[in-house]
This record gives structure tokens, C-alpha cells and sequence, in this order.
């Protein structure tokens, strides 16, 4: 986080987002980036050097609660403020972390500037309410007494608790006839599971075994979260849910052997010693087992109707080749293809008809179709 404003990083942030008040979103939200606030002399510098008034920089700054204009400590602490979090004790939490981290009572900072701490909307991963983020990193479950802890270890490792935009990257391993699909839904990212994949793609790396780990969407089983399931051509899949980075060694070792005379002689002998070492034995897998097809998921999750998850589970919600193959933009290129809006329309309003009301798009108003074709009469 920078603390000195020097022009020549204003002019770089004006040249690189545009000049003119439409702008004006993009510049604010790199420059609290780079500062961590809204600092005055930056701002005055965006107004000589760009087509923005002070009236534009204020509608937008004022407006949104995520742009601060006092500066703040160097790890901001978020805590959810929604519904879900509230009900399962997030301000006691949140008063906990307050005592622990010094901040005086009205104020939203230490007074050696380390650490601020901020109330926001919902995460997106209320399983584990309730929730935080300590810079980038999502800590769920939180109670009083751990929340400090949690604070002091994040800050003593000295970083994210995952690398940013991890996820998205592919992991280099060859696509094989074996998959292992670790969820990156919100939960599953807030209950570690990006550590967990970094883990398992290492373990898979140093044993050699031919497997690819890919991370998938929202199984839909976010409270077993992280989940892991293992795939694989001609046998039945197998989940094993709350799957922690320790454990990815042996649950690769159970279901892919090691490549490489070298690889399985080392792998044994490492089993051999860490089993001498430690109590875990192999019946650490048999909690963490669960099958999405027996009865008791299948009645929890075959009631849900999967509408923007659909293929949650099966593909990473970024995968658009995935997305493809599974028949997606189908619709789209229907469209493209007829290319007759007034067909379209019509087809939204038998749909709207068939749907259930709570599933309507635009429930809040009158249907899509007959907003259209009220519009088309004008
Ligand atoms: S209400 Fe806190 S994560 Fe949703
Ligand atoms: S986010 Fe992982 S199961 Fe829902």
C-alpha cells in the first residue's frame, strides 16, 4: 500500500482507466487500491488532469460505503453484516475482534494504523456463518474466542491465506481419464479448499499419478464443504467432504498408485515413517467419506432445482469450452440464428407462464414478456 501521492501514479491510473466521468468508478476504485483510501491530493489531481468535477468524485464516493477517504490500517478486517451471519453471532465476533485488536469504541482503526476493521454485505458463503475476510482471505466458522487467533496467525504468515486469483489458473496436469473435482464455490473457497487444491495438484505432482485435479462449481452440498470427489472411467465416483490439505497425500495414494519404481519405493517408505509418527491411521478417510448418491444426499440435493449452478459439480464455473459441450448458449445462438425479436418475445412469455412465480424472471414487476411488449407499443 502506498502512503506518498505522487502525480506521475494519478496520471498513470487517469491514462489507463479514461478522462471523462464515466471514468470516474474505475479511477476511485484504483486509487483506493493503491492507497488503501481516497486521499485528497490524488483526488484534487484526478479533477486538473481529467474531464471529472469534484461534484462527479463525490455522487460516486459518497455512495458506495467500499470507498473510505480516511486512511486505513495495513489489514482491514471484514466482517458480515448479513442476515445470516447476524442470527449466528457475528457481533459478538465482531466485538471480540475489536478488543483484541485495540481499536477504541467509535473508531474503525488502531491508533498505530495496523488494523481496521469494517462491517459488509453478505460474502455469498452463509453455511459457515459467521463469516470474515481478513484481507483476502475468507475465514469462516468464527466464534469469539477464535477470531483473534485467526488474526494474529493470518498476520504472522504475512500473506492471503491463498494467492489471489489462484483459482482461475489451470494446473498444468494432463487430462486423463481420471479427474479429482475440488469445489470452488464461495463456501468451499471459504472453508480452504483453494489450499486444499494447491495440495492436491503437489501431491498428485510428486507421485506422478495420472489424474487431473480441476476445480468445479458449487455441488450444492456447501455445509460438507470442502468437497472433494474422485472420478474416474468405470468406477463409481467416491466424495469425501471437510477434506484439509494434510490429508490430499492419502487420498490420492487410495485412489491412483504412484507412477515410477523410484516414486512408489519413496512413497512407501514416507507412509511407513509417517504412520510410525503420527496417530492417524487410515481410518482418518471413513468421517470424511460420502457418497453424493446415497439416500440421505439424494434427498437433500435432489429437491433442489439448479438453475445458474446447473453443471456445478461437473465443470469450474469459468470453463466456457466445458460450458459449450454441456449445450450451453444454445439459446443464444438460436436467437442469432432466427433473429426475430418478436418470436423471442413470445417464447419468454410462454416460458414466464410456465414457471412457477418465484422463479419469474423480473418478479418484482410485470413479466419480461409483457414489459417488452408494452415498450414495443410506445
Ligand atoms: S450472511 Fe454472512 S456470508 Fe452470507
Ligand atoms: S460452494 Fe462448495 S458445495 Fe457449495
Amino acid at each position: 500500500m502506498k502512503t506518498e501521492v505522487r502525480d506521475a501514479d494519478i496520471d498513470a491510473i487517469v491514462a489507463q482507466s479514461g478522462r471523462t466521468p464515466d471514468a470516474v468508478l474505475p479511477i476511485l476504485r484504483k486509487i483506493q487500491d493503491t492507497y488503501g483510501y481516497l486521499p485528497r491530493e490524488a483526488l484534487r489531481r484526478v479533477c486538473e488532469i481529467a474531464e471529472i468535477t469534484p461534484a462527479n468524485i463525490a455522487g460516486v464516493s459518497t455512495f458506495y460505503s467500499r470507498f473510505r477517504h480516511r486512511p486505513a490500517g495495513r489489514h482491514v478486517i471484514s466482517m458480515c453484516g448479513g442476515t445470516a451471519c447476524h442470527v449466528k453471532g457475528a457481533e459478538p465476533v465482531k466485538e471480540a475482534a475489536r478488543r483484541f485488536l485495540e481499536i477504541p469504541s467509535g473508531a474503525d482503526t488502531d491508533p498505530g494504523r495496523l488494523f481496521t476493521l469494517t462491517t459488509v454485505g453478505c460474502f455469498g458463503c452463509c453455511t459457515l456463518a459467521p463469516v470474515a475476510r481478513i484481507d483476502d482471505a475468507i475465514q469462516g466458522c468464527l466464534t469469539p474466542a477464535t477470531v483473534g487467533p485467526l488474526i494474529r496467525d493470518h498476520v504472522a504468515r504475512g500473506a492471503a491465506r491463498f494467492p489471489v486469483g489462484e483459482w482461475e489458473r489451470g494446473n498444468g496436469l494432463s487430462r486423463g481419464a481420471a479427474e479429482i473435482r475440488i469445489g470452488q464455490g464461495s463456501c468451499c473457497i471459504a472453508g480452504g479448499s483453494l489450499q486444499v487444491r494447491l495440495a492436491l495438484e503437489q501431491t498428485v505432482r510428486n507421485l506422478g499419478a495420472d489424474v487431473r485435479v480441476t476445480g468445479v462449481g458449487c455441488v450444492g452440498m456447501c455445509h460438507e464443504a470442502p468437497l472433494v470427489e474422485i472420478v474416474r472411467d468405470g468406477a463409481a465416483p467416491m466424495s469425501y467432504a471437510r477434506v484439509q490439505p494434510e490429508q490430499t497425500e492419502r487420498l490420492v495414494l487410495r485412489h491412483f498408485a504412484p507412477r515410477g519404481v523410484l516414486s512408489r519405493t519413496k512413497t512407501w517408505f514416507s507412509s511407513i515413517l509417517g504412520r510410525l509418527l503420527t496417530d492417524d491411521g487410515p481410518e482418518l478417510f471413513p468421517r470424511n467419506s460420502i457418497t453424493l448418491r446415497d439416500p440421505r444426499s439424494c434427498e437433500f440435493l435432489g429437491r433442489q432445482k439448479r438453475i445458474a449452478t446447473e453443471h456445478g459439480g461437473m465443470m469450474g464455473p469459468l470453463d466456457l469450452e466445458g460450458y459449450e459441450r454441456a449445450g450451453g448458449f444454445e439459446a443464444l445462438k438460436a436467437v442469432l440464428a432466427r433473429n426475430d425479436p418478436g418470436r423471442v418475445v413470445e417464447e419468454i412469455r410462454d416460458c414466464e407462464g410456465a414457471a412457477a412465480p418465484a422463479f419469474r424472471p423480473g418478479r418484482n414487476g410485470p413479466p419480461y414478456g409483457r414489459r417488452r411488449d408494452a415498450t414495443r407499443s410506445w
